[in-house]
């Protein structure tokens, strides 16, 4: 039997990778995303390679988008073996810039984008009584980082929600994991906020994160794609993904120092 994966998000950066990457290791997957066209694209690669690829035009922050997501999934399929709720967005800037609707995003798509297809998808992940469910957090979702309270609310979040899922869920056969990536160089710049008390700092801020994803330490998708795919093959609980573990786990271990650290870095 073929196994099928749903990944959200899946149209480009790590989850168009993740995809790939099911589908090297010969698996069918339904994927999701906003775009229509990019999703198209997507599929049509791969099914050159002779794959079977479920394209669902989809905003996951929109629950009713969801639910059709999941019945034509299991409609094509029948079954879902695992889950990859991938797609994210990111907002950098002081709080008191952060307005109430950047909130309301960044929490739609981060945690509720999440929690949507988990309450959509779980019912049917009971009755076949088998299933793999990995959420993609963020190095911000394991240690506080400046500037990205709204970012930072709705990965801890979801690290909340992978473990406490976890326990409940593994009487029944399906495992909760999570992948924890640092800085990837993908496409997020294209959606990503940036806030700050003028469009000039706002700008910098752009700038500075343009000037990043240069560095050698900053993961590609293709590495989260593995970390993921490894996740699942493994039962994996938790993953960190790059040379942030050093910091994640630094601030596991010492978090006063850590948390000192970042506090007394002048923000920008
Ligand atoms: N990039 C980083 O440095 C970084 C660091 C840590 C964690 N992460 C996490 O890693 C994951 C992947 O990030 P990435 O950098 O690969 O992102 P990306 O290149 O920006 O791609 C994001 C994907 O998600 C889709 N998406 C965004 N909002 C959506 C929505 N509301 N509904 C459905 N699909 C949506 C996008 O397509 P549409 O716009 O067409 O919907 C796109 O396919 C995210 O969860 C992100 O938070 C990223």
């Amino acid at each position: 039997m073929v196994n099928h994966v749903l990944i959200t998000g899946a149209s480009q950066g790590a989850g168009k990778a993740t995809a790939l990457r099911f589908a090297q290791g010969g698996w069918e997957w339904t994927h999701a995303a906003r775009n229509r066209e990019r999703l198209d694209t997507v599929a049509q690669t791969f099914q050159a390679m002779g794959r079977q690829a479920l394209a669902v035009p989809t905003d996951v922050g929109d629950a009713q988008q969801v639910t059709q997501l999941i019945e034509k999934a299991l409609d094509t399929y029948g079954r879902v073996d695992a889950l990859i709720n991938n797609a994210g967005i990111c907002l950098t800037g002081p709080a008191v810039n952060t307005s109430l609707d950047d909130w309301h995003q960044i929490l739609d798509t981060n945690l509720w984008g999440c929690i949507h297809t988990i309450q959509a998808l779980l019912p049917a992940m009971l009755a076949q009584g088998s299933g793999t469910i990995i959420n993609v957090g963020s190095f911000g979702g394991k240690m506080p980082l400046p500037q990205m309270t709204a970012y930072c609310t709705s990965k801890y979040a979801l690290t909340g929600l992978t473990e406490s899922l976890r326990i409940e869920l593994a009487s029944e056969g399906i495992h909760v994991g999570i992948v924890h990536p640092g800085v990837i160089n993908s496409d997020f710049l294209e959606r990503a906020m940036f806030r700050g008390k003028s469009d000039q700092e706002a700008s910098e801020r752009q700038q500075q994160m343009q000037q990043t994803l240069q560095s050698s330490w900053v993961s590609q998708p293709e590495d989260i794609a593995e970390a993921v795919w490894k996740a699942v093959k493994q039962q994996q609980a938790e993953v960190v993904v790059g040379p942030v573990a050093i910091a994640t786990e630094l601030n596991r271990l010492f978090p006063q120092l850590t948390q000192w650290a970042l506090a007394s870095r002048r923000p920008r």
